[in-house]
């Protein structure tokens, strides 16, 4: 028996206006068309965050329904780890902000920055803490509100991005060691810091400043780095390709989905696909896609899942998971 992180429960938010490609186009005056954004990213719809709505709102709803599915009260959550490129503030971090609309008095709250792989940064630095007996809950949460940095005139980046969250909850138990979170791997490349960037900061430019990106080069770098970590990760737990039940990817673009299942041997009905509904939500994406897949009955208890990332930085990373 070892200590080991379960996925307890699961729950996502979005916000409550959903726009298709074509409402996008009216709506932002962007000189672009559904069949080009379908044929090169498989987007059809994005939901983008309107009044009242912040990335902390949709934290939170989030993870209030991951506590409600795991049967976890919030004031036993002794860890909430959240990851965010669009925090409501510079500081403090969204995470407290979320501690404080959940009605926790007092556990660790902390901010994790690694874009979209955000997600699998924060799943890991909790995993270990809870293995390392910080605490015996934690919410780790991918939230964003993306919509907030986008350079509405760059057609090349404005199509491809929406908001939302996710959340698990992960719950330390002494237990078999195949269960839980089996192993995690993460990297970080930031010689690759002007493929993917956001063109402001407090300490450059005082401002927030939007997202700029060189599609082409991040997309080769992506099916790359992507297949290697997850052999990488699937070695480390002792498992190969085969024995994968679900892949929970980042949802960046379709094609980076097909291209990465195919180097690996995966077949596409395996891999759990939201990018439709969803667009590019960064560091959400892998929770809210795995929320939709265990919430629709595919994903079920037993099941081996590898959750996989890379965003802005370069950072990339993987984890299994025996769910
Ligand atoms: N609508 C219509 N045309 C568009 C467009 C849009 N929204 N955006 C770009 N175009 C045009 C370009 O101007 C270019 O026209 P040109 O040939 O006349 O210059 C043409 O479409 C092709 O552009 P290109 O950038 O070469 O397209 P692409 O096939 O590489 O697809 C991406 C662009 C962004 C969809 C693709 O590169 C991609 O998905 N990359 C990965 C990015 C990603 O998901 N990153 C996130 C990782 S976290």
């Amino acid at each position: 028996m070892t200590r080991r992180s379960i996925i307890a429960g699961t729950g996502a938010a979005l916000p409550a206006r959903s726009v298709s490609n074509n409402e996008l186009a009216a709506w932002k005056n962007i000189d672009t068309t559904d069949e080009w954004i379908v044929e090169r990213t498989g987007i059809r719809n994005r939901h983008i965050a309107g009044e009242g709505e912040t990335t902390a709102t949709l934290a939170a709803d989030a993870a209030r329904r991951a506590l409600a599915a795991a049967g976890v009260a919030a004031d036993r959550i002794g860890l909430i780890v959240l990851a965010t490129a669009t925090p409501d503030q510079t500081f403090p971090a969204t995470a407290t902000i979320v501690q404080t609309m959940l009605g926790i008095d007092d556990c660790i709250a902390f901010d994790v920055a690694a874009v979209c792989t955000g997600f699998l940064y924060a799943l890991s630095v909790a995993d270990n803490m809870l293995k390392g007996g910080m605490a015996d809950h934690a919410l780790v949460i991918g939230a964003e509100t993306f919509s907030r940095i986008l350079d509405w005139e760059d057609r090349t980046t404005c199509v491809l991005f929406g908001d939302g969250a996710g959340a698990v909850v992960l719950t330390a138990e002494e237990g078999d060691p195949d269960s839980g979170i089996l192993a995690s791997r993460l990297h970080a490349d930031g010689r690759h810091n002007d493929l993917l960037y956001v063109t402001g900061g407090p300490s450059t430019t005082q401002t927030v400043g939007t997202v700029r990106m060189k599609g082409k080069e991040v997309f080769r770098h992506a099916v790359v780095n992507l297949a290697g970590v997850m052999h990488e990760v699937l070695d480390a737990a002792g498992h190969e390709p085969g024995d994968v039940d679900w892949v929970v990817p980042h949802q960046a673009n379709k094609r980076i989905l097909d291209a990465t299942a195919k180097k690996l041997g995966l077949a596409p009905e395996k891999v759990i696909v939201t990018v439709d509904r969803h667009a590019n939500t960064s560091a959400a994406s892998v929770p809210l896609a795995l929320d939709t897949a265990v919430r629709d009955g595919r994903i079920r208890r037993g099941d081996l899942l590898v959750l996989e990332a890379m965003g802005g930085g370069f950072t990339w990373g993987a984890a299994v998971v025996r769910y």
